[in-house]
């Protein structure tokens, strides 16, 4: 039995949990930045890593408080060394180097998305290598063969943003506020789907890629027609919401409504759109890898945005038709957290980094991937 002190700090929650390999999360904490970089309407880096600083010590000591425990107890330190927020990575890193150096106890430093990975197993004893993993968060959009510990093989990923990014800026446009992808699937539950016409970037393209900037620039400009109609009508009382034009329920292709009448579709039209489109890109992505991979032993979603139950509802639907079980963590796993973290360490324990090992801004889980195509700087 082992048991691990995970410690969290790669973009804007600064995390600490203790995590044993009977699966137990023994204790763990989450501080949240969310409310010093709402009014930024993004994470500032710089503010991130200040908030890491002042909270990660308080953090760890109540950690192992709550579990009753101290670091006599645990049997290595692990801590995301990458990638990520560089300021904020350090700030994690270097705390857990002073423990480990305090302690005597092995540092081990984990691959964030190594994380993200293996936290499926956390929630599920059952579920076996290799398995095909969608990773969906803000910093990531990725197609993985989790083929072991240590062992990854990437099949697809972005060309430009991120799911999670896609859905924080269509957040930013509709004016939802930070983060965004909660606020989007809410908004999308009251709209339909089928009135305003996005673009599904790479449907259909022959390897699992993904790419969102034309989805997110569409959005922006079913946005803008809404609000030049809106702005021309409003002095006349018009009303934008779908619901009062029941009679217009053709799909308006984006940014070509014609003002000054009032484009057919309402904000929450918007929502639900653009998230259809995503869930799409996203099924037809997934569905190729599969159809692509070695038979895996189940289909696996992890990340932020993987608590978006229209997202889950529709990769089962696909795992169902391909004869796989499909794993989702529960929502406090898919988001960053630092269980995952404990849980990667518990996954490696008996190994052990020296005490210089550099915090990494990108560090790819599967270092033999070619480069994709058109990509830019975050593939
Ligand atoms: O894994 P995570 O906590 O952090 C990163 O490593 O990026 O993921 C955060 C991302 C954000 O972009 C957030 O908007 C998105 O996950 N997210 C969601 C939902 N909950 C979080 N996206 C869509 N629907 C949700 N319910
Ligand atoms: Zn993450």
């Amino acid at each position: 039995m082992g048991i691990v002190l995970g410690i969290e700090s790669s973009c804007d929650e600064t995390a600490a949990a203790l995590v044993d390999s009977e699966r137990r999360v023994i204790a763990q904490r989450i501080a949240s930045q969310d409310d010093a970089h709402r009014p930024y309407g993004g994470v500032v880096p710089e503010i991130a890593a200040r908030a890491h600083a002042e909270r990660v010590t308080p953090l760890v000591q109540a950690t192992l408080t709550d579990a009753g425990m101290t670091l006599a107890d645990v049997d290595a330190i692990a801590a995301t060394a990458g990638p990520g927020l560089i300021g904020g990575v350090m700030v994690g890193l270097v705390s857990a180097k002073a423990l480990a150096m305090a302690s005597g106890k092995p540092l081990i430093a984990i691959n964030h998305l190594e994380g993200h990975a293996l936290s499926p197993r956390l929630a599920d004893s059952a579920l076996q290598f290799p398995y095909l993993l969608l990773l969906v968060s803000g910093g990531h959009c990725q197609i993985l063969l989790v083929e072991g510990v240590g062992r990854y093989k990437r099949l697809g990923t972005t060309i430009d943003d991120a799911l999670g990014e896609a859905f924080d800026k269509t957040a930013k446009i509709l004016g939802l506020g930070f983060p965004g992808g909660p606020a989007v699937e809410r908004l999308a539950r009251e709209g339909d789907a089928r009135k305003v016409s996005l673009p599904r970037p790479l449907l259909g393209s022959s390897e699992p890629h993904f790419s969102f900037a034309g989805l997110k620039s569409a959005v922006l400009r079913a946005k803008e027609a809404l609000d030049r109609a809106g702005a021309s009508t409003s002095s006349a009382g018009a009303v934008t919401d779908s619901n009062s034009n029941p009679a217009q329920a053709e799909p308006v292709e984006a940014g070509l409504a014609s003002a000054p009448s009032a484009p057919p579709y309402s904000h929450a039209d918007i929502a639900a759109s653009f998230q259809l489109a995503a869930i799409d890109c996203v099924i037809d992505r997934t569905r190729k890898a599969l159809s692509a991979s070695i038979k895996p032993t189940a289909l696996v979603v992890a990340g932020g945005v993987a608590a978006n139950q229209a997202v889950r509802g529709a990769l089962e639907a696909l795992a169902a038709e391909f004869g796989l079980p499909f794993v989702a963590p529960p929502l406090a796993l898919c988001t960053d957290n630092a269980a995952m973290i404990a849980w990667a360490g518990i996954e490696r324990l008996g190994q052990s980094d020296p005490l210089d090992f550099a915090a990494r801004p990108r560090w790819p889980l599967d270092p033999d991937a070619a480069p994709v195509r058109g990509a830019g700087v975050k593939a």
